[in-house]
């Protein structure tokens, strides 16, 4: 590949740009540095087979194996080129340990494997990623890493997927919610047939993943672990891990999660607007808020939907480094329109029904059971827009309970006066408080209606503000 005439090429290049735009002569350094990348040039990162016999697919088909090029720098561009060469209908293979990612990547795979032994780990310029973030309209949001496309897998082959080098932003956010940029790790956007496996997603920069405008997706072995390393976060009580959301659904269908690993600072899993069909069972939450549906209703007039949701075996725990603050959390905006999105809005309406949650097992969690009708995070008088939320919570079953909270509270469940929630059933929900000062705030429901064989017959109105006086603490 080397030879001379490569080499005198080079240097004539050299001079002549030197020479166009540049009057000063090269130095001795720049001719030597110049040759010496001729004499060593990049070793062929991306290599290409077209008749790699798949042995789980059992057929031939294009492989591209691509491996890193080290020492931090950037391999995007070789990444994109892998998945232009194997996209459709191949394999793209990263067989190193560390890829680095310096730039958005929107791919589209068809037919095809991203096949993963490693990370794809993400820069940290927070400038860079603010100024080129890939949109995602609601709250206003930022994305790093888009994949389109249908019937493709990725799979991280329980040895890695994504590195979001989360610290950074940890550290950028510090306490503050829903801080403007941050990126999401993984979006699967406009997909169909979808299985992700063995996958997992470190120190992600914000939500790990979301599931956008797809169906028909199937994630396995799943694990996602947001951890902050700073002394500094150890005054705040979440370590400043808010928003390092596990998972989170948008706009889709059939998606269903099977045996999901979480450790961070905020929802474990998150249904929002138009979340239909969705599976979770075998899922594992340490740290954070929980299990949510919602939050939801948050744009004026619009009409959003959690509908066929079934969820089983769910275990959740505080972290070393996060309280455990809800279990299962059902979270509607309030019915006027405040601000705007992410930490204002409401005035939006639609239904949430046929959702079924059995066999969930919880250790000093704050607040095991809560709807919240009138979701807000702005700070003004609360009390004058209470009872306003248009959103109707109704054919929820929740079934075999156990463990216990922290404090007084196991269901702290406020609908709306003008929506109020209808249709629940309680079975066997045997979870212990944590204190017995306050038993009169054990079980809360306002505007529900409990027709006497629902199970929960114990649970009272109460206008109680306890808990909100201490910090949720009660
Ligand atoms: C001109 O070239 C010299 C030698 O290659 C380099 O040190 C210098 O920075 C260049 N100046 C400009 C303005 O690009
Ligand atoms: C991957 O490389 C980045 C630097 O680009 C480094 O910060 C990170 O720790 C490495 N990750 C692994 C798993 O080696
Ligand atoms: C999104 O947030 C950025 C930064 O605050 C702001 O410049 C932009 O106008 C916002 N967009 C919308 C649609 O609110
Ligand atoms: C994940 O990997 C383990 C082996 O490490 C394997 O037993 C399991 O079947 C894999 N899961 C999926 C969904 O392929
Ligand atoms: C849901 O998706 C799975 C694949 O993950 C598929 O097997 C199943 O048929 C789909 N169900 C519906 C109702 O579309
Ligand atoms: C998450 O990562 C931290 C730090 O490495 C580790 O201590 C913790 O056990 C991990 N959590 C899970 C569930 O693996
Ligand atoms: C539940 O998920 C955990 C963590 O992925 C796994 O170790 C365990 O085998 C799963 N249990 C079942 C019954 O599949
Ligand atoms: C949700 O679905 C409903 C009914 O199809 C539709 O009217 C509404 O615009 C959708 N909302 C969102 C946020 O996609
Ligand atoms: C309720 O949702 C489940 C999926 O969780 C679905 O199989 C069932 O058909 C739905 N029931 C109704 C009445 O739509
Ligand atoms: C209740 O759920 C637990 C797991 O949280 C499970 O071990 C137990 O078998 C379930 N009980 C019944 C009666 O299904």
């Amino acid at each position: 590949m080397f030879n001379k005439a490569v080499l005198a090429l080079g240097l004539a290049a050299t001079l002549a740009r030197g020479s166009v735009i540049n009057l000063s002569i090269p130095s001795a350094n720049d001719l030597v540095s110049e040759v010496d990348s001729l004499l060593h040039p990049t070793p062929s990162v991306l290599s290409y087979q077209d008749d790699y016999l798949d042995p789980s697919a059992g057929y031939k088909r294009k492989l591209c194996t691509l491996h890193a090029l080290g020492d931090e720098k950037d391999d995007a561009d070789n990444f994109v080129k892998a998945v232009e060469k194997c996209g459709d209908g191949g394999i793209i293979r990263l067989p190193d340990a560390n890829y680095t990612i310096g730039q958005v990547l929107d791919i589209t795979l068809t037919n095809a494997v991203l096949d993963l032994y490693g990370w794809l780990s993400f820069t940290t310029d927070i400038q860079y990623w603010m100024d080129n973030r890939i949109l995602f309209p609601f709250q206003n949001q930022s994305l790093a890493f888009v994949i389109r496309g249908h019937d493709y897998v990725l799979d991280g082959n329980d040895k890695g997927g994504i590195d979001g080098n989360g610290q950074a932003w940890y550290n950028y956010a510090k306490n503050v919610g829903n801080k403007f940029g941050r990126p999401m790790s993984l979006a699967i956007k406009d997909s169909k047939n979808v299985v992700i496996k063995n996958f997992s997603i470190v120190q992600p920069q914000f939500w790990a993943s979301l599931i956008w405008g797809s169906e028909n997706v199937y994630i396995k072995d799943f694990y996602v672990n947001a951890t902050s390393y700073n002394p500094e976060a150890e005054g705040d009580n979440k370590h400043w891990l808010q928003n390092t959301d596990g998972s989170d659904t948008y706009q889709s269908h059939n998606v269903t999660y099977e045996n999901f690993v979480y450790q961070g600072g905020d929802d474990c899993l998150a249904l929002k607007p138009n979340s239909t069909l969705i599976t979770a069972t075998n899922v594992t939450c340490i740290g954070g808020t929980g299990i949510a549906f919602g939050s939801i209703a948050q744009y004026a007039d619009v009409k959003d939907i959690i509908e066929d949701v079934y969820m089983k075996d769910l275990n959740l725990y505080p972290s070393n480094q996060c309280p455990g603050y809800q279990g299962v959390y059902f979270k509607s905006w309030l019915g006027y329109s405040l601000g705007t999105p992410p930490n204002g809005g409401g005035g939006g309406y639609g239904y949430a029904k046929n959702i079924t949650v059995e066999d969930v097992y919880m250790e000093d969690i704050w607040h095991p059971l809560v709807v919240q009708s009138d979701l807000t995070y702005l700070e003004f008088n609360r009390e004058k827009y209470a009872d306003s939320g248009l959103f109707e919570w109704s054919d929820i079953h929740l079934r075999n309970f156990t463990g216990n909270s922290l404090f007084n509270r196991v269901a702290w469940m406020s609908c709306s006066k003008l929506t109020p929630c209808h249709d629940w059933t309680f079975e066997d929900i045997n979870i212990k408080p944590g204190r017995d000062d306050h038993p009169e705030i054990h079980y809360t429901c306002n505007n529900f209606v409990l027709g006497g064989k629902d199970g929960l017959n114990q649970c009272h109105p109460s206008d109680s503000k306890l808990e909100t006086d201490n910090d949720g603490t009660l």
